[in-house]
């Protein structure tokens, strides 16, 4: 039985059916906020209490919502073949449906990182953190919650916009190199570099995009499944299973 290597590319849309907001649909969460309030340095810097506040409330969200039948598909597929999940998202869905291969693009909503070390690139594994000044989080940061090395506030262990993105070169040109599928599903496709993924998967044999409203100027050369994930991205591993 051929093991496939598989790289899976996620936006917003893959956990909008377990309940959680997406940020450019209408009602979206830049609907509701604005990003340099919320999600930039400045904003941070102007009012740390207002974006405590606007990611407390999203990781309070996402407790409370479950892994959907595309989070549990990827992980039924990652039973068999070599998954790796690029992901967008914040939230650890993928990681409770059973995925292991998850890498957050954009940081995640259970970490914090202390704002005098934050420019530090994300680990390898959320496992084995490059720097002791990053935690896991059980409750939304405060006010005065400091690092406990540095003494520093500590803040969410997110990438904001205008800050870096690590997006792992050396591993992501040796995925390149070995992939035989790319699914991108759920995304707007609008944000850089992580958007660039699309094109850098230009190349992979068999490419699927799983999206109700696809950005059809970027998937020249995509399989388009015009559809929610939850019910084209089963259709999708259910092909793949049986091949
Ligand atoms: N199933 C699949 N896709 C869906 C579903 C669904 N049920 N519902 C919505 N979508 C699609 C929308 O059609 C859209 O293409 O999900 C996408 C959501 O797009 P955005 O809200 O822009 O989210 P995303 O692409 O993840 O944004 C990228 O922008 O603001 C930053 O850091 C933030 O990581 C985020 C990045």
């Amino acid at each position: 039985m051929h093991k496939f290597n598989i790289v899976i590319f996620s936006g917003a849309g893959l956990s909008a059916e377990s309940g959680i907001p997406t940020f450019r649909d209408s009602g979206g969460l830049w609907e509701q906020h604005r990003i340099e309030d919320v999600a930039s340095p400045e904003g941070w810097k102007r009012d740390p209490l207002l974006v405590l506040n606007f990611y407390g409330m999203r990781f309070q969200k996402q407790k409370e919502c479950q892994p959907n039948p595309a989070h549990l598909a990827i992980a039924r597929l990652s039973e068999r073949h070599s998954v790796v999940n690029i992901t967008q998202n914040i939230d650890t869905l993928l990681e409770r449906a059973g995925c292991t291969d998850v890498w957050h693009l954009h940081g995640r909503i259970d970490l914090q990182k202390c704002e005098e070390h934050h420019s530090l690139a994300f680990p390898s594994s959320y496992d084995s953190f490059t720097c002791d000044h990053r935690s896991r989080i059980d409750r939304p940061i405060a006010l005065g919650d400091l690092c406990p090395k540095c003494g520093g506030q500590l803040r969410p262990d997110i990438v904001w916009f205008g800050e870096p993105v690590d997006m792992r070169e050396a591993e992501l040109e040796r995925l390149v190199r070995n992939a035989d599928v790319f699914i991108g599903v759920g995304t707007s496709a609008q944000v850089y570099p992580a958007a660039g993924m699309l094109s850098i998967f230009r190349n992979t044999p068999e490419r699927y995009f799983v999206d109700p409203h696809p950005n059809y100027d970027v998937l020249q050369g995509f399989h388009v499944k015009q559809g929610s994930a939850s019910v084209e991205l089963p259709k999708i591993v259910a092909a793949l299973l049986s091949e």
